[in-house]
């Protein structure tokens, strides 16, 4: 095995996590990544153990990363747990996790940016500026560093996925990029590392999202059009959450466009914002049965 150790490796810098996963070193051992901004919950746990179970060595990065946060959202609040999160790794079978600092990962600014496309003016994109941009600075600046064979993303941040599948296709970027399903509490709220910040009646009204999304999908699958199923999933949301919503969009996936004829794929996707917390969710569906009415500007 190419990691000596049993036991997992902690490294902050990026010249030994380099050194230890130079290609001349590895001995064509397959390296699979999963970054990560830590507090770590059991959907990073689940990319983890698809990496565990397609490559030799598997790296994990821990890095919450200031440029995808913009003025006044919550990059200081957002939650943080070092030692936790070494030993949930460990136990997920990671091998090394790569935890390094603000200043190893941005020393100066050069001022070169990343533009993401059409892809980014949707969703997220369109409610929080400059979010992709430094999503894909630190997710080129971590492929450069680890240079994996697979990376290891989940569907809950579709967007974010959509967005560095056509990346990495555009730039010829080596990675091959694995989508993993989005995992579930009991109760159907997405998993994130935010729901902490919920409070204890905002964490018993937040199952209410994806109750939502599912009778839009259920609307979808009736053939009811795209704006009606916006309109209702919102409503729902609104009138049984104390959830103020940020957007509610049933787009083509994953170029986040419009559907149109041809559209082979849907997203019903949304952001809902309670107190202190924002939290998002979707539904991927098929338009392929015949169940799917196409959209009609003139409607
Ligand atoms: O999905 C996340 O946790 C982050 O956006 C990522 C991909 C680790 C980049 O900071």
């Amino acid at each position: 095995m190419y990691v000596e150790s049993n036991d997992i490796q902690v490294i902050e810098t990026i010249e030994e996590l380099q050194k230890k996963l130079n290609r001349n070193e590895r001995n064509h051992k397959t390296v699979g990544f999963v970054p990560t901004m830590g507090f770590l919950h059991e959907g990073h746990l689940s990319l983890a153990k698809h990496a565990r179970e397609q490559n030799d060595i598997v790296v994990m990065s821990i890095f919450v990363n200031p440029a995808q946060f913009g003025p006044g959202e919550d990059f200081e609040s957002y939650p943080r747990d070092r030692e936790r999160d070494i030993r949930l790794a460990r136990e997920a079978g990671v091998d090394i996790v790569f935890i390094p600092t603000v200043e190893e990962m941005y020393p100066m600014d050069g001022g070169i940016r990343i533009l993401p496309g059409m892809q980014a003016s949707e969703l997220c994109g369109a409610a929080r500026p400059g979010h992709f941009d430094g999503v894909l600075k630190v997710v080129l600046k971590l492929f450069n560093i680890v240079d994996p064979d697979r990376s290891y993303f989940g569907m809950k941040d579709a967007q974010q996925l959509a967005i560095i599948e056509t990346f990495v296709r555009d730039f010829n970027l080596r990675t091959a990029i694995v989508r993993v399903p989005i995992v579930r509490e009991d109760d159907g709220l997405a998993k994130s590392s935010r729901n902490v910040n919920l409070t204890t009646a905002e964490r018993t009204e937040a199952p209410i999202i994806y109750r939502a999304l599912q009778i839009g999908a259920q609307m979808f699958a009736e053939g009811a059009d795209p704006n009606a199923i916006e309109q209702e999933v919102s409503d729902w949301i609104v009138c049984n959450s104390s959830g103020k919503i940020d957007y509610v969009r049933l787009l083509a996936y994953p170029q986040l466009v419009p559907v149109l004829e041809g559209t082979q794929e849907v997203i019903l996707a949304c952001a809902v914002k309670f107190s202190t917390t924002r939290l998002i969710d979707n539904i991927i569906m098929s338009t392929k049965d015949g169940t799917y009415v196409p959209y009609d500007d003139e409607q």
